[in-house]
């Protein structure tokens, strides 16, 4: 479905149809499997990007800062040495930072197009429009899409950029960021280039307090997986019956969040028909967010198919940003 609004396009390619069924499979797979887990996409209804846009702004949550000073100290940099008329972002959420490149992109006078690409609708609309306010001139084509199996449907006219940030890239398992980092190159054609945010590996205190704040908020944000089962599947999880935990693993250099049980459980998923036992203190894997070194992230990229060019630090050695050519 395309709806059109002045210079917004909305697609999407997530109807109802297609989120209940992709849901129920996620979740029949996750929550019968040993250990039980399930993918961190399901945290993004409305309700979650607004924690995860509270979580950018925690004292804890330094990934955020870090890029932001990144883009502000070499977002013109980047979009010379792009080239791009087109910017398309995966997993753009509210387009803050973006804002920082698309200035730097219109004052070479070649932006014609900005795509945010996001998996939640409610999101990406309000962001899509806030964007084009702010360019009168952008077209800006929005498209709700899982960046995981849509690729190769995004717009694909233009020069383009494709950025990725926020660290995102870390939410996928090895084999999964494997098979997307080739599938987004087989979309790119000579000339297109790829902005990719990594959080780099560091002191495990600091990695574990970014997913654990005091103020609770990465808590309720990890909790919030329940509450989308619960409304979308009917099921009846007692969301504050799951403990949050973030621990480090610092053989597969990422961050595991995860949800423990309180106590035993027996939750009833209605839409499946399935009933799902919790024995006390059993955790369920929520998400997984990967820590890089650049010479590793340069290998995968390379092993992708891409040509990794300038990389970016910020002064205190904590984020990454790389811009590689296709
Ligand atoms: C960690 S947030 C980052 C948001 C923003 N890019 C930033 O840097 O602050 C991840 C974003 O990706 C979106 N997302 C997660 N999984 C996705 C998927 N499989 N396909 C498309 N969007 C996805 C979420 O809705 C959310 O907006």
């Amino acid at each position: 479905m395309t709806v059109s609004r002045q210079a917004v396009h909305l697609t999407s390619h997530l109807d109802d149809t297609y989120l209940r069924q992709a849901l129920r499979h996620d979740v029949r797979t996750g929550l019968t499997s040993t250990p039980k887990w399930l993918p961190p996409k399901w945290f993004y209804d409305a309700a979650g990007s607004d924690l995860f846009s509270r979580i950018t702004r925690l004292p804890e949550y330094y990934p955020t800062r870090r890029e932001l000073s990144i883009l502000r100290r070499w977002a013109t940099d980047i979009a010379a040495r792009s080239g791009a008329d087109t910017l398309v972002e995966l997993g753009s959420g509210t387009s803050e930072k973006t804002v920082l490149l698309l200035d730097a992109l219109a004052a070479t006078g070649r932006l014609r197009t900005y795509t945010p690409v996001d998996v939640d609708a409610v999101t990406l609309d309000d962001a899509a429009r806030r964007t084009s306010r702010r360019y009168p001139d952008l077209v800006v084509r929005a498209v709700c899409a899982d960046f995981e199996r849509h690729l190769a449907l995004l717009p694909r006219r233009g020069r383009r950029m494709v950025a990725f940030l926020g660290g995102t890239v870390g939410n996928l398992a090895p084999s999964a960021r494997e098979v997307f980092l080739k599938e987004l190159r087989a979309t790119l054609g000579p000339g297109d280039t790829f902005l990719l945010g990594a959080d780099l590996v560091k002191d495990t205190r600091r990695l574990v307090a970014a997913y654990n704040d005091g103020a609770g908020v990465t808590a309720a944000f990890n909790r919030n997986v329940l509450h989308v089962i619960n409304r979308e599947l009917g099921a009846d999880f007692e969301p504050e019956a799951f403990e949050h935990v973030a621990l480090y693993n610092p053989r597969r250099d990422w961050i595991e969040m995860r949800l423990r049980a309180s106590r035993p459980m027996r939750v009833w998923i209605d839409a499946l028909g399935l009933p799902v036992s919790f024995a006390a203190g059993e955790e369920t894997r929520t998400e997984i967010s990967a820590k890089f070194r650049p010479e590793g992230l340069r290998r995968e990229l390379v092993a992708a198919g891409f040509l990794p060019g300038r990389h970016y630090v910020d002064p205190t050695g904590d984020f990454l940003l790389i811009l590689a050519h296709a």
